[in-house]
């Protein structure tokens, strides 16, 4: 090779890698994990699904290459394992909670979890490695009791009467 073509080489080198710069969201930047930045609120009973979408990967995801980490940061400082998704096996450590495939597919890893509890309040991390790539994103979960106190105490009311309606009537059919 002379230096000519030497010097031709480098600046294609140079120039291709420019163009891999510029070419786009997937070289440059790669994986992006977004979560909600306000907190989602429930009450408590309802069920929520908490947002991690997926994106400048390529669609549909393949799955072989994905792992997915729910964990919730509890207020004290303590965390646990919520779900997992891995080698296309899904682990729920928190009953109920689901994620599917075909969401995953599409760069939705968002967790449904029912019947929320006060005791599943707290931040939740979704970290994500679609292979070589890995990120994070966190949302926040508050969940409230409604205050009821009065309807509840009218329910039980109208229950005693429904019940001694029931009572009489039994009485009645005894008697006849
Ligand atoms: C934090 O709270 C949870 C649930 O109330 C409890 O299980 C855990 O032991 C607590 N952790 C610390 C460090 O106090
Ligand atoms: C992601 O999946 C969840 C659960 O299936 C769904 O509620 C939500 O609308 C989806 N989000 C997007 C952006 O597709
Ligand atoms: C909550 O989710 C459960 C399944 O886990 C379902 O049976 C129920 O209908 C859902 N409730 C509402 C209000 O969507």
């Amino acid at each position: 090779m002379d230096g000519a073509m030497r010097t031709g080489l480098k600046i294609a080198h140079v120039i291709s890698f420019l163009l891999l710069l510029g070419s786009g969201d997937f070289q440059v930047r790669g994986l992006r994990v977004t979560g909600k930045d306000v907190p989602t609120e429930a009450l408590r009973g309802e069920n929520v699904t908490i947002p991690c979408l997926l994106s400048g990967v390529p669609i549909p995801l393949n799955l072989e290459k994905l792992s997915v980490v729910w964990t919730l940061r509890l207020q004290n400082g303590t965390e646990r394992e919520v779900y997992g998704f891995s080698s296309y096996k899904h682990t729920p450590s928190r009953i109920g909670s689901h994620m599917n495939d075909k969401d995953l597919q599409l760069g939705n890893a968002s967790l449904f979890i029912p019947n929320i509890q006060i005791t599943d309040e707290g931040n939740y991390r979704c970290f994500v490695i679609f292979t070589p790539d890995s990120r994070a994103s966190t949302s926040t979960l508050q969940v409230s009791v409604k205050p009821q106190m009065a309807l509840s105490h009218n329910q039980q009311v109208e229950g005693g009467i429904t019940d001694l309606s029931v009572v009489k009537s039994a009485i009645v059919t005894q008697k006849l």
